[in-house]
Order: structure tokens, then sequence, then C-alpha cells
């Protein structure tokens, strides 16, 4: 096991205020029901960005939560790493956005494109890049409006996602606390599982697309669900195996929030029970990126997560892609 490089010190998240539940999808004209959604996601309700609440505005306000609890000013961020897979604009980067928001001048700021693994690749990089030394104090973000990239009219989608942000604060380690191991991988081959196919350059927009409601998410369900079990146990093997440690060592699980039934196959794989996995996948829907970084927080404050325990962090999102990281606190 390695000596940590990094921890976090300070945390922060938002949900946007306006809570959907099931059962609104009735009303909107979708034939679906909250039993269904209960029973094959374990999904109740999400919350959902209103016009004003942005990316910008919602990784702020988690951000800013994150850097007081560090006791970290915006001046002293040396990297901003956002994750989103639902940007505000195609151009420049939601970070760049956020760091004037913030204030943080001195930052190099940049998005991080990996769907649902979008966090934990954002602190991977953000602690290379200390341990490069080109980093002192780091800001990783995930943030999503993901209620505007899917398709309202597609029952098989539109349930499953939910909008909100989470932020943490990567300091240079001094003791024995701090990231332990990390895990990254992807795999291009299977993108059109789950991806949005028009509205980029390869297929800009135009009346036909508008037409074919294909700038909006696409998924192939059963195919998403069989990669993620098998790649987010993959993805808990490794970190666990880097940091020379098994499933029993783990104090608390934090999975990418998708659905509950991937979370305890994955679990199960882990030989962690379930009463040490944290699911708030009840309450909030899919929000991707931000997904692990809103449970982080709610572990945190809530006092699931105290000094001394090991956590593993793992998710899996389009790409596909996946990452895990074991943290010590
Ligand atoms: N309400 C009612 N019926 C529905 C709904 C709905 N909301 N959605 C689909 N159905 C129907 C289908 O049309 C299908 O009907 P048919 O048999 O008449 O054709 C039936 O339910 C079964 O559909 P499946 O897709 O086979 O259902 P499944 O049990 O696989 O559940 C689900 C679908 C929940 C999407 C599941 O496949 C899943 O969770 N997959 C993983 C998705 C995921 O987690 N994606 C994100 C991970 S990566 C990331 O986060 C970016």
């Amino acid at each position: 096991m390695k000596r940590p490089i990094a921890y976090l010190a300070g945390v922060g998240k938002y949900a946007p205020p306006r809570i959907m539940k099931n059962a609104e999808f009735a009303e909107l004209g979708l034939e679906t029901d909250d039993a269904w959604i209960v029973q094959r996601t374990g999904i109740r309700q999400r919350h959902v960005a209103a016009p004003h609440e942005t990316n910008r505005t919602m990784s702020a306000a988690a951000a800013r939560i994150a850097m007081e609890r560090a006791g970290v000013t915006p001046g002293e961020l040396d990297v901003i790493a956002l994750g989103t897979a639902s940007p505000d604009r195609l151009l420049p980067s939601t970070a760049v956005d956020l760091q004037a928001e913030l204030g943080a001048t001195r930052a190099a700021a940049f998005d991080v494109m990996a769907a649902c693994s979008s966090f934990l690749y954002g602190l991977i990089i953000a602690e290379g890049l200390m341990q490069s030394g080109s980093a002192d104090t780091a800001l990783v973000v995930g943030t999503e409006k993901l209620t505007t990239i899917v398709d309202w009219k597609d029952r098989s989608t539109c349930v499953l996602f939910g909008d909100g942000a989470g932020a943490a604060v990567l300091k240079r380690a001094t003791g024995g606390a701090g990231i332990l191991s990390t895990f990254m991988r992807s795999d291009g081959r299977l993108a059109e599982l789950l991806y949005r196919p028009s509205g980029g350059a390869s297929r800009p927009f135009d009346a036909q697309v508008l037409q074919e409601r294909s700038f909006y998410v696409k998924m192939e369900g059963r195919e998403v669900f069989k990669h993620a079990v098998r790649s987010m146990s993959e993805a808990a093997d490794r970190a666990l195996d880097g940091a020379k440690l098994t499933g029993e060592d783990i104090d608390l699980m934090i999975p990418h929030q998708a659905n509950v039934r991937i979370i305890e196959a994955t679990a199960k794989h882990a030989r962690i029970p379930m009463d040490k996995v944290y699911v708030n996948v009840d309450r909030y829907g899919n929000t991707s990126s931000a997904s692990v970084a809103i449970a982080l927080e709610e572990a945190l404050t809530s006092g699931r997560i105290v000094p001394g325990m090991t956590v593993l962090l793992v998710a899996f999102g389009a790409g596909f892609t996946w990452a895990s990281l074991v943290i010590r606190f």
C-alpha cells in the first residue's frame, strides 16, 4: 500500500429543491408506475433543476460548501476538475464557468467527460497532478442537469435520472489518511450502448435530428446492466488489491447510484454486506457524475463515515468507463 499523496479535506453538495415522485410520470402521459420503477431500479424520486439552476450555479453551491469545510479559499485552488455529461454549453468547458463563478483565478480548470465515472476520474487525475508536483490543492466536482438531455417521451430512460452536484477539496496528505489506491478503465467499443447519437460535430443539429429526437440519451438498458455489474465488480477488486485489502476490511462502500440491483450485485461480488453500502438512489435517481460525490457528502455529514474508516468508491458509466478508489478517512 502506498503512502497517501492526497486526502479529502472537505465535501459539499447541492440538490435542487424540486422533488419529482415516480407517480408524476403517469401524469405526464407515460405508461409507467411507481411499483415498476421501484421494483426494477429502487428509485422513488429525483431532484429536478429549475431553469435558473444550471451546472454553473449548482456546482458553485456544492463547491463553496466543500471549500468552507476544507478551510480553502478560491484563490488557493490550483486545479478544478469538473465532471459532467450535461454541460451548460458545448464550448467552453463548464469548469471555466465554475472557476469564474468562484473567482478561483489561479486554477487550471477543465472538464472530465467520463459520464458516471467522471467524479472518480477527477479525483484520480487531481491526485496524479499532486503527485507530479503540479498542484497542492484541487477542487473536484460532479454536476448534472440530466433532466435536460433525457427524452421525456421515453419511459425506459427518463424515469432513471436526476439533477444535482457534489464537490470535494483535495489537499496534500501529511499522515496516513487519504487515497490508498486507484483504478480507472474504459472501453470505447461499447459507446453506442449508452449515448447521444446527435448534436455533436459528427451529426450536427438540424431539423431531422429534432424530428428523430436523437439528441437525447439512448440506452440499451439490459446490456448496460450486465456490463455495469461486471465492470463495477472488477473495479472493486482492483482498488482492493491495490490497497492490499479485502471486502472485509471495508467500513463503507459508496457505489455509483444507478440501480439498487446493480449495487447489490457489486456488493455481493466484493463480499461487502449491504449494511456497509451507502444507498441513496431511492431519493436522487441516477445523477451520473454527481452521484458518488453526493453520496459521499451524505455519508460524511451523517456520521456514516468517521475518522479511521476505510471506504471504497466504485463507479461505472457511458463510454463505457469504470473506476474505483480506496480512501482512508
Ligand atoms: N415503466 C414500465 N415499463 C417499462 C419502463 C417503465 N418506466 N421502462 C421499460 N419498460 C418495459 C419495457 O418496454 C419492456 O416491455 P416489453 O417487455 O413489453 O418490451 C419491459 O419493461 C422490460 O424492459 P427491460 O428493459 O428488459 O427491463 P429491465 O428489467 O432490464 O429494466 C432498466 C430496465 C431499469 C433500464 C434496467 O435495464 C437497468 O437498470 N439497466 C441499467 C441502466 C443503468 O443503470 N444505466 C445507467 C448506468 S451507467 C450510467 O449511469 C450512465
